[in-house]
């Protein structure tokens, strides 16, 4: 039974995946028309699990977005590497709770390897403590909860202890153009968002390094944490880490960086230099799903303060300490208690791409965007505003809004490729973002002639 199952399941993701290069993109059935093909009553009696899951199939792929495929360029979202998906089906074969090292030592090894090689990889210090999480916004607040108490901890007061009723004054720091996630991740550690002092960014988003300097300077010891950005969703643009990181450390502040997708390119000797600095800050916030294209969900919390971190994540009851060695447990590091082996599809991902891969990954989706970019720009009407140095372009044609929403929603229904729009500096754009491990300079063309026939 199993086997004709499973048989069946790979047999439909693989029927699905061979078909996803040439099909549109964009959803082809309405909410109703989803709800009619997947709902009616709750069965009374089970159904024959084959016959279940085929009509599973059928009635889902009328309604999914071909972001798997070589021609998604909407938000950041990585297009999931074969092997790191074949790897994400062994794990829920697998089925193991990787939380503690009894209940699964080789979802443990896996996940303790696999942070190793990422912390290698993304230039950070090896004795880094890592949580793997659901996506860059748990890992921005795991960070900033270590962050948080860390900091109460410095000024005396014990918030793991006493909590936040009564806790001395904390400032937060950010750039104005920080990512929504670090602001929702503040607002769940108790920081409203009117109390979150906004440093000014430039053009290209990126925090101005004097006017942090300004606002430190009014520091007077208050504890405080500041929240640096590597990667802008929008532009792609990195905050000047060096000096941030300077600035801050002077001034006795915890460092944060959410790099999460752009933290990748310290995988690229030729993009590196982006991140010149990042490794002296006190944690990073990133993805896996994004652009190392592991399948959905998982997120990373790196930390250079072991202790605080843990102090922050871990809990402990006799039935855990029972079962527990000196063993890395890996439900210590993040928010979850019970969690599947979210490091194994990384695991596999690292030893299939390599450093080399990685880098090629990184730097192939740049020069696509790259590509993109000025493909489009040479076109009468169409202007590109943001400098692409990364793997993010934003685009406007007609100088008119509403000429850009017109040819963002028609490039959707055409849907052989799909964009979104965003507001960028104060006017409406396209926002290109090349992020799939599977898109060729052939899908980067034909997207461009799409995106031109749209707003021709
Ligand atoms: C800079 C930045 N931080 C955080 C996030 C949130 O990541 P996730 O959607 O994985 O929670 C994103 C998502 O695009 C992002 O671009």
């Amino acid at each position: 039974m199993h086997r004709e199952l499973f048989e069946r399941a790979a047999q439909l993701a693989t029927e699905y995946l061979e078909a996803l290069p040439e099909q549109p993109v964009g959803a082809q059935a309405t909410r109703e028309e989803l709800i009619a093909a997947l709902g009616g009553p709750l069965p009374e009696r089970g159904e024959d699990p084959v016959a279940a899951l085929e009509r599973f199939a059928r009635a889902m792929e009328p309604g999914l977005i071909a972001s798997a495929g070589p021609r998604y360029f909407g938000f950041v979202v990585g297009a999931g590497l074969p092997a790191a998906m074949a790897a994400d089906w062994l794990a829920s074969a697998w089925n193991q709770n990787v939380s503690l090292n009894a209940l699964s030592p080789a979802g443990a090894a896996a996940e303790e390897v696999a942070i190793g090689w990422l912390l290698d990889l993304l230039g950070l210090p090896r004795e880094c403590s890592v949580g793997f999480v659901t996506g860059g916004q748990t890992a921005n607040f795991t960070c900033l909860l270590a962050a948080r108490n860390e900091a109460y901890r410095r000024a005396g007061w014990d918030v793991e202890r006493d909590g936040l009723l009564g806790a001395p004054p904390l400032r937060i720091v950010a750039g104005a153009e920080a990512h929504v996630s670090l602001f929702a991740a503040l607002r769940m550690l108790g920081f409203g968002t009117a109390r979150i002092e906004l440093v000014e960014a430039d053009a290209q988003g990126r925090m101005s390094a004097p006017a942090l300097a300004r606002v430190l300077a009014g520091s007077g010891g208050t504890p405080m944490i500041v929240c640096a950005q590597a990667g802008n969703v929008n532009s792609g643009a990195f905050d000047p880490l060096p000096e941030i990181v300077d600035a801050a450390h002077a001034a006795g502040a915890w460092v944060h960086v959410d790099g999460a997708f752009g933290l990748w390119a310290a995988a690229s000797p030729r993009r590196r230099a982006l991140l010149a600095g990042a490794h002296r800050a006190d944690s990073w916030a990133t993805d896996a799903h994004k652009w190392l294209n592991v399948p959905y969900d998982c997120g990373i919390a790196i930390t250079a303060h072991p202790q605080a971190h843990r102090a922050a994540t871990t809990a402990s009851a006799s039935y855990l300490t029972n079962a527990s060695g000196p063993e890395r447990n890996p439900f210590e590091w993040v928010p979850e208690a019970s969690r599947r082996g979210r490091a194994l599809p990384v695991y596999v991902a690292l030893r299939t791409l390599g450093r080399a891969g990685v880098a090629e990954l990184v730097d192939r989706c740049c020069a696509l965007a790259a590509r993109m970019a000025s493909a489009l720009a040479a076109a009468p009407g169409v202007r590109v505003l943001n400098d692409v140095a990364l793997n993010q372009a934003l685009v406007r044609f007609g100088d008119s809004d509403e000429k850009t929403r017109e040819v963002i929603a028609r490039v959707q229904r055409d849907a052989t490729c799909w964009v979104g729009g965003t507001t960028w500096q104060g006017v409406h754009a396209m926002r290109i973002s090349v992020s799939g491990w599977s898109t060729t300079e052939a899908d980067a063309d034909r997207s461009v002639q799409a995106i031109l026939r749209a707003a021709s």
